[in-house]
Protein backbone atom coordinates (compact mmCIF):
# COMPACT_ATOMS: atom_id res chain seq x y z
CA UNK A 1 0.00 0.00 0.00
CA UNK A 2 1.20 3.84 -0.81
CA UNK A 3 1.90 5.84 1.93
CA UNK A 4 0.54 8.86 0.32
CA UNK A 5 -1.34 8.75 -3.29
CA UNK A 6 -3.08 11.43 -4.88
CA UNK A 7 -5.25 11.23 -7.64
CA UNK A 8 -6.41 13.83 -10.47
CA UNK A 9 -5.70 16.72 -8.64
CA UNK A 10 -7.07 19.94 -10.05
CA UNK A 11 -6.87 23.45 -8.48
CA UNK A 12 -8.50 26.40 -10.09
CA UNK A 13 -7.38 30.17 -9.24
CA UNK A 14 -10.02 32.10 -11.54
CA UNK A 15 -8.79 31.03 -14.97
CA UNK A 16 -5.12 29.74 -14.00
CA UNK A 17 -4.94 26.17 -13.52
CA UNK A 18 -2.14 26.24 -11.13
CA UNK A 19 -2.30 22.40 -10.64
CA UNK A 20 -3.93 20.29 -13.92
CA UNK A 21 -5.14 16.84 -13.29
CA UNK A 22 -1.85 15.86 -11.21
CA UNK A 23 -1.36 12.24 -9.90
CA UNK A 24 1.18 10.62 -7.94
CA UNK A 25 2.01 8.84 -5.16
CA UNK A 26 4.90 8.37 -2.27
CA UNK A 27 5.72 4.95 -1.05
CA UNK A 28 6.96 4.16 2.53
CA UNK A 29 10.24 5.11 3.46
CA UNK A 30 11.04 7.07 0.22
CA UNK A 31 12.49 10.50 -0.28
CA UNK A 32 10.72 12.40 -3.55
CA UNK A 33 11.78 15.23 -5.11
CA UNK A 34 9.20 17.51 -6.40
CA UNK A 35 10.49 20.05 -8.87
CA UNK A 36 9.80 22.37 -11.40
CA UNK A 37 10.03 26.14 -12.76
CA UNK A 38 8.65 29.43 -10.46
CA UNK A 39 5.02 29.27 -10.70
CA UNK A 40 5.06 25.70 -11.79
CA UNK A 41 2.42 24.50 -9.14
CA UNK A 42 5.26 23.21 -6.11
CA UNK A 43 3.52 24.60 -3.22
CA UNK A 44 -0.11 24.43 -4.57
CA UNK A 45 0.41 20.95 -4.76
CA UNK A 46 1.82 20.50 -1.51
CA UNK A 47 -1.33 23.30 -0.25
CA UNK A 48 -3.60 20.62 -1.82
CA UNK A 49 -2.34 17.53 -0.41
CA UNK A 50 -1.86 18.84 3.04
CA UNK A 51 -5.22 20.67 3.07
CA UNK A 52 -4.42 24.50 3.35
CA UNK A 53 -5.77 24.92 0.08
CA UNK A 54 -9.08 23.40 -1.16
CA UNK A 55 -9.17 21.32 -4.08
CA UNK A 56 -10.88 22.14 -7.71
CA UNK A 57 -11.38 18.43 -7.69
CA UNK A 58 -9.47 14.83 -6.97
CA UNK A 59 -8.61 12.96 -4.12
CA UNK A 60 -5.70 12.45 -2.10
CA UNK A 61 -5.33 8.99 0.52
CA UNK A 62 -2.71 8.87 3.47
CA UNK A 63 -2.27 5.37 4.30
CA UNK A 64 -5.72 4.17 2.09
CA UNK A 65 -7.59 6.67 4.13
CA UNK A 66 -9.31 9.46 2.06
CA UNK A 67 -8.22 12.66 3.32
CA UNK A 68 -9.73 14.74 0.77
CA UNK A 69 -11.50 17.75 1.99
CA UNK A 70 -9.83 17.33 5.65
CA UNK A 71 -8.55 20.37 7.81
CA UNK A 72 -5.30 20.54 7.84
CA UNK A 73 -4.53 19.69 11.64
CA UNK A 74 -6.70 16.92 11.17
CA UNK A 75 -4.39 15.63 8.28
CA UNK A 76 -1.48 16.40 10.58
CA UNK A 77 -2.60 13.78 13.05
CA UNK A 78 -3.41 11.37 10.28
CA UNK A 79 0.71 11.85 10.20
CA UNK A 80 1.60 14.16 7.47
CA UNK A 81 3.26 17.26 8.50
CA UNK A 82 5.20 19.94 6.46
CA UNK A 83 7.39 23.30 6.42
CA UNK A 84 6.50 26.27 4.05
CA UNK A 85 8.32 28.10 2.26
CA UNK A 86 8.00 31.60 4.32
CA UNK A 87 9.11 30.65 7.74
CA UNK A 88 6.31 30.58 10.26
CA UNK A 89 7.92 30.27 13.37
CA UNK A 90 6.81 32.67 16.64
CA UNK A 91 9.99 34.89 16.69
CA UNK A 92 8.71 36.08 21.07
CA UNK A 93 9.30 32.62 22.16
CA UNK A 94 12.00 30.17 22.65
CA UNK A 95 13.28 27.59 20.21
CA UNK A 96 11.46 24.80 22.85
CA UNK A 97 8.27 26.20 22.79
CA UNK A 98 8.04 27.23 19.30
CA UNK A 99 8.46 23.20 19.23
CA UNK A 100 6.64 21.73 21.51
CA UNK A 101 3.15 24.19 20.44
CA UNK A 102 3.21 21.89 17.30
CA UNK A 103 3.63 18.71 19.40
CA UNK A 104 0.42 19.75 21.44
CA UNK A 105 -1.23 20.50 18.68
CA UNK A 106 -1.28 16.62 17.55
CA UNK A 107 -0.15 14.62 20.62
CA UNK A 108 -3.20 13.18 23.04
CA UNK A 109 -5.61 14.50 21.08
CA UNK A 110 -7.46 10.83 21.55
CA UNK A 111 -10.09 9.43 24.10
CA UNK A 112 -7.14 7.17 25.15
CA UNK A 113 -4.85 10.00 26.17
CA UNK A 114 -7.55 12.24 27.45
CA UNK A 115 -8.08 9.12 29.54
CA UNK A 116 -4.65 8.75 30.80
CA UNK A 117 -4.44 12.03 32.27
CA UNK A 118 -2.93 15.82 31.81
CA UNK A 119 0.39 15.11 33.10
CA UNK A 120 0.97 12.19 31.33
CA UNK A 121 0.30 13.94 28.02
CA UNK A 122 2.59 16.58 29.15
CA UNK A 123 5.60 14.40 29.74
CA UNK A 124 4.75 12.95 25.67
CA UNK A 125 4.75 16.47 24.09
CA UNK A 126 8.09 17.16 26.00
CA UNK A 127 9.72 14.22 24.89
CA UNK A 128 8.38 13.87 21.47
CA UNK A 129 9.76 18.26 21.80
CA UNK A 130 13.47 17.27 22.82
CA UNK A 131 13.18 14.35 20.10
CA UNK A 132 12.54 16.82 17.57
CA UNK A 133 15.14 19.45 18.37
CA UNK A 134 17.67 16.65 18.78
CA UNK A 135 16.93 15.34 15.28
CA UNK A 136 18.03 18.88 13.90
CA UNK A 137 20.32 19.15 16.42
CA UNK A 138 18.96 22.60 18.32
CA UNK A 139 18.49 20.86 21.92
CA UNK A 140 21.34 23.42 22.64
CA UNK A 141 19.12 26.21 21.44
CA UNK A 142 16.14 25.39 23.47
CA UNK A 143 15.92 27.95 26.08
CA UNK A 144 17.00 30.70 23.21
CA UNK A 145 14.38 32.86 21.80
CA UNK A 146 13.74 32.17 17.84
CA UNK A 147 14.42 35.66 16.88
CA UNK A 148 18.65 35.25 18.18
CA UNK A 149 18.81 32.59 15.81
CA UNK A 150 20.79 33.15 12.61
CA UNK A 151 18.49 32.83 8.99
CA UNK A 152 20.08 29.01 8.61
CA UNK A 153 18.98 27.83 12.21
CA UNK A 154 15.39 29.10 12.07
CA UNK A 155 14.90 26.86 9.19
CA UNK A 156 15.67 24.02 11.09
CA UNK A 157 13.56 25.14 13.88
CA UNK A 158 10.65 24.48 11.05
CA UNK A 159 11.53 21.27 10.55
CA UNK A 160 11.63 20.40 14.35
CA UNK A 161 8.19 22.08 14.16
CA UNK A 162 7.07 19.62 11.57
CA UNK A 163 9.13 16.83 13.33
CA UNK A 164 7.21 17.04 16.66
CA UNK A 165 3.78 16.19 15.33
CA UNK A 166 5.04 12.78 14.81
CA UNK A 167 4.99 12.75 11.01
CA UNK A 168 5.46 9.59 8.82
CA UNK A 169 5.34 11.90 5.78
CA UNK A 170 7.45 14.92 5.90
CA UNK A 171 6.58 17.48 3.33
CA UNK A 172 9.48 20.23 2.93
CA UNK A 173 9.03 23.35 0.99
CA UNK A 174 12.12 24.80 -0.45
CA UNK A 175 14.19 23.59 2.90
CA UNK A 176 17.56 25.36 1.10
CA UNK A 177 16.34 28.79 0.03
CA UNK A 178 18.73 31.40 1.36
CA UNK A 179 20.99 29.00 2.76
CA UNK A 180 25.07 29.29 1.72
CA UNK A 181 26.76 26.06 0.09
CA UNK A 182 27.92 24.82 3.25
CA UNK A 183 24.64 25.32 5.29
CA UNK A 184 22.84 23.82 2.13
CA UNK A 185 25.08 20.38 2.50
CA UNK A 186 24.32 20.40 5.88
CA UNK A 187 21.22 20.78 5.27
CA UNK A 188 21.45 17.59 2.94
CA UNK A 189 23.22 15.13 5.76
CA UNK A 190 20.52 16.31 8.09
CA UNK A 191 17.83 15.30 5.13
CA UNK A 192 19.26 12.07 4.77
CA UNK A 193 19.43 10.80 8.33
CA UNK A 194 15.77 11.74 8.64
CA UNK A 195 15.15 9.56 5.68
CA UNK A 196 17.82 6.77 7.26
CA UNK A 197 15.69 6.71 10.41
CA UNK A 198 12.80 5.88 8.31
CA UNK A 199 10.88 8.90 7.71
CA UNK A 200 9.29 9.33 4.25
CA UNK A 201 9.83 12.89 2.65
CA UNK A 202 8.58 15.01 -0.15
CA UNK A 203 10.68 18.02 -0.99
CA UNK A 204 10.60 20.80 -3.30
CA UNK A 205 13.89 22.48 -3.70
CA UNK A 206 15.44 24.75 -6.28
CA UNK A 207 18.83 23.62 -5.64
CA UNK A 208 19.25 20.75 -8.43
CA UNK A 209 22.73 19.64 -6.68
CA UNK A 210 20.94 18.56 -3.63
CA UNK A 211 17.32 17.41 -4.91
CA UNK A 212 19.41 15.08 -7.64
CA UNK A 213 21.89 14.21 -4.65
CA UNK A 214 19.38 13.10 -2.20
CA UNK A 215 16.04 12.13 -4.04
CA UNK A 216 15.24 8.31 -5.07
CA UNK A 217 12.60 9.62 -7.48
CA UNK A 218 11.72 13.20 -8.89
CA UNK A 219 7.94 15.09 -9.79
CA UNK A 220 8.77 17.56 -12.72
CA UNK A 221 5.59 19.89 -12.71
CA UNK A 222 5.89 22.74 -15.17
CA UNK A 223 2.64 25.17 -15.89
CA UNK A 224 0.69 22.93 -13.46
CA UNK A 225 0.78 20.15 -15.20
CA UNK A 226 3.12 16.61 -14.14
CA UNK A 227 5.65 16.12 -17.37
CA UNK A 228 7.78 13.68 -15.42
CA UNK A 229 8.56 11.08 -12.47
CA UNK A 230 11.17 9.07 -12.87
CA UNK A 231 14.91 8.46 -11.20
CA UNK A 232 17.26 11.73 -11.20
CA UNK A 233 19.38 10.08 -14.00
CA UNK A 234 16.24 9.68 -15.92
CA UNK A 235 14.88 13.69 -15.42
CA UNK A 236 18.44 14.77 -15.99
CA UNK A 237 18.33 13.32 -19.48
CA UNK A 238 14.16 14.21 -20.27
CA UNK A 239 13.99 16.73 -22.71
CA UNK A 240 10.45 17.88 -21.76
CA UNK A 241 12.16 18.56 -18.53
CA UNK A 242 15.00 20.42 -20.21
CA UNK A 243 12.48 22.89 -22.13
CA UNK A 244 10.68 23.80 -19.29
CA UNK A 245 13.48 24.83 -17.50
CA UNK A 246 14.60 26.85 -21.12
CA UNK A 247 14.64 30.93 -20.51
CA UNK A 248 14.66 30.69 -16.86
CA UNK A 249 17.84 30.58 -15.19
CA UNK A 250 17.89 26.80 -13.65
CA UNK A 251 18.50 24.42 -13.31
N1 LIG B 1 -3.95 31.94 -3.75
C1 LIG B 1 -3.70 32.12 -5.06
N2 LIG B 1 -4.48 32.90 -5.81
C2 LIG B 1 -4.25 33.07 -7.12
N3 LIG B 1 -3.26 32.47 -7.80
C3 LIG B 1 -2.42 31.67 -7.09
C4 LIG B 1 -2.60 31.46 -5.69
N4 LIG B 1 -1.62 30.61 -5.25
C5 LIG B 1 -0.88 30.34 -6.34
N5 LIG B 1 -1.35 30.96 -7.43
C6 LIG B 1 -0.79 30.87 -8.78
O1 LIG B 1 -0.64 29.50 -9.09
C7 LIG B 1 0.56 29.28 -9.84
C8 LIG B 1 1.43 28.28 -9.10
O2 LIG B 1 1.95 28.91 -7.92
P1 LIG B 1 2.85 28.12 -6.87
O3 LIG B 1 3.14 29.06 -5.77
O4 LIG B 1 2.21 26.84 -6.54
O5 LIG B 1 4.17 27.84 -7.73
P2 LIG B 1 5.57 27.26 -7.26
O6 LIG B 1 5.91 26.18 -8.22
O7 LIG B 1 5.56 26.94 -5.83
O8 LIG B 1 6.54 28.51 -7.54
P3 LIG B 1 7.89 28.98 -6.76
O9 LIG B 1 8.99 28.13 -7.32
O10 LIG B 1 8.02 30.41 -7.17
O11 LIG B 1 7.67 28.80 -5.29
C9 LIG B 1 1.21 30.65 -10.01
O12 LIG B 1 0.82 31.16 -11.27
C10 LIG B 1 0.60 31.46 -8.89
O13 LIG B 1 0.57 32.82 -9.22
MG1 LIG C 1 6.60 27.55 -4.16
Amino acid sequence: MMLLEFNNLVRRFGGLSAIDNVSGHVAKGELVGLIGPNGAGKTTLFNLITGFVPLSSGSVHLNGRDITGRAPHVIARQGLSRTFQNLRIFPNMTVFDNTSVAATGVIGQGLFETLLGRRSRAKRISERTWQALEQVGLQHLADDLAANLSYGQRKYLEIARALAMAPELLILDEPAAGLNDTETAELAACIRRLHGEGLSIMLVEHDMNLVMSICERIIVLASGKKIADASPLQVRGNAAVLESYLGTDEP
